[in-house]
């Protein structure tokens, strides 16, 4: 039996209030990948105890919903959710969030393999963080730890991602007795790669980044390759020293493992058997073409320009297909974000053009798609072409092969995925089952894998895939980690 699981600090709320209280409309959380993870988990509240989520007051109407101290009772699936709403001044909250978080430490965290603002042209270089805004992620990490550290009963609290990497840290140096757990949802980087970015200050920062995530008991991550890679930076910038399992640090041991994350099949499926077609769907039909869909956040992760190209030399290769691509708009404010949208615009006219002269249509949109749309998507492509540069697991894989299940194995679709995403190192050895890993920095083998897959080679989505994702479902993952809190090192 996992241990309880008390407090979950995450810098996102489980949902937003975008509606007044009064409007009485329906309230839904969201779809991201730490939501859909972390959800299966949750312990109703039961008046006494279950599970308290701490995060950000960042909805329009939040503060109608909750008491003085910023709680409320949330509606889940599971039972009601206790939940705890911190609100910090907009100042604060852009140091944190664009300035820290996500100039700073996202393009940090995904330089894994290549010297990627070097070889794209488009990812920012990590900024380093002005002192005003340094001291914003500090303010907030401090804020978290001293919300959790308020429950005195907690046994267990659970710390999520990048923006709050200091929390464990802090946690402890404020006494909390209870078990204390963190988990990074992104990759972490190749400290030889990182090292032309971590210079004077940004150095320190990365420094106490890491230091902060020492302060945990268990230090979990997507990848056996990020977990290693931590080690590494936890010997070389904070003087831990490594031991079986993890590494020493300040006279602790400190478990550090590999627990890539997973959706929950059932909950795709249910929607996967009763949506309807969009429409593009239904015009590339018409047409008798096969549909290629590319889905995600519009992140410059996600290798989404040099993809476009591997569709333009597709389509002027004399391919016939319908493309579909949908990013939605994300962390908006945030300059990087902004700069990368006039590239995917320049790739997109291209591919447009080619697709144009090829007879084919072609869509690349930035919206948001909901949630009913994207899952009918993945179900009913052809071929499901994501090419992230890096990403910590890349959950769209594991969603489109559950909603492929619905079809005859023969019909199913090919995913075609970036190499250095999580997903394949979790599912090593399934290239022949319809996963296939690409160079997402290589458009003419992109656009090679793209040709092969639109025959289905290497290989379909098969069973073995299917019950293998369904093997490292949500719930799996979070009970596996919380088990391992329990444990020795
Ligand atoms: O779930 C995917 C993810 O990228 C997490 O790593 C991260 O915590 C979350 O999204 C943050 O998203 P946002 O910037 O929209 O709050």
């Amino acid at each position: 039996m996992p241990p309880s699981l008390d407090l979950i600090l995450a810098n996102r709320a489980y949902l937003d209030h975008e509606a007044p209280r009064w409007a009485d409309s329906p309230t839904q959380a969201g779809s991201g990948g730490l939501l859909v993870a972390v959800r299966p988990v949750i312990e109703p509240w039961d008046g006494h105890r279950g599970t308290t989520w701490i995060g950000a007051g960042l909805g329009r109407y939040d503060r109608e919903w909750v008491d003085s101290a910023g709680f409320e009772l949330v509606p889940t699936p599971r039972g009601p959710l206790r939940h705890r709403r911190l609100f910090f001044p907009n100042a604060t909250w852009r140091g944190h969030y664009a300035d820290v978080s996500n100039s700073f430490f996202w393009p940090l965290l995904h330089l894994v393999r290549a010297d990627l603002p070097l070889v794209t042209g488009y990812y920012p270089a990590p900024a380093t963080p002005s002192r005003a805004d340094w001291d914003a992620y500090v303010a907030v990490n401090s804020a978290f730890a001293k919300a959790a550290a308020e429950d005195a009963s907690a046994q267990v609290c659970w710390v999520h991602d990048y923006q709050l990497a200091l929390v464990p840290a802090l946690l402890r140096e404020q006494g909390f007795a209870g078990r204390i757990a963190y988990f990074l949802h992104t990759p972490f980087p190749d400290i030889h790669v990182a090292e032309p970015y971590l210079r004077g200050e940004s150095r320190d920062r990365f420094g106490a980044f890491v230091a902060g995530i020492l302060g945990s008991d268990v230090a979990g991550f997507q990848s056996p390759a990020d977990c290693e890679r931590f080690i590494e930076a936890a010997i070389a910038l904070c003087g831990a020293s490594a031991v079986p399992g993890g590494v020493e640090v300040d006279g602790r041991t400190v478990r550090c493992g590999a627990y890539p994350v997973g959706i929950d099949p059932e909950e795709v499926l249910a929607v996967a058997r009763s949506a309807q077609s969009p429409s593009r769907v239904r015009q590339a039909r018409e047409q008798q073409l096969p549909i290629v869909v590319g889905l995600e956040r519009g992140d410059f992760t996600k290798g989404i320009p040099e993809r476009l190209r591997a569709v333009a030399t597709a389509f002027r290769s004399g391919l016939r297909f319908a493309y579909i691509g949908i990013a939605a708009p994300t962390r908006e404010g945030v300059a990087a974000y902004e700069d990368l949208e006039s590239v995917i615009d320049r790739e997109a006219a291209r591919a447009r053009e080619a697709a144009f002269w090829a007879g084919c249509p072609f869509t690349q949109v930035r919206a948001n798609v909901g949630w009913t749309d994207v899952v009918a998507l993945q179900r009913d492509a052809s071929v499901v072409f994501t090419s992230s540069l890096a990403d910590g697991q890349n959950l769209v894989p594991f969603q489109a092969a559950i909603a492929q299940s619905l079809r005859p194995a023969e019909q199913r679709a090919v995913i075609v995925a970036g190499r250095d995403a999580g997903v394949c190192q979790t599912f090593a050895g399934f290239e022949q089952d319809g996963l296939v890993p690409v160079d997402p920095l290589d458009p003419e083998a992109m656009s090679f894998a793209l040709s092969e897959a639109l025959e289905g080679r290497p290989g379909r989505i098969s069973d073995r895939l299917i019950d293998e994702v369904r093997r490292h479902d949500a719930r799996a993952w979070a009970t596996g980690f919380l088990e391992d809190l329990e444990a020795p090192c």
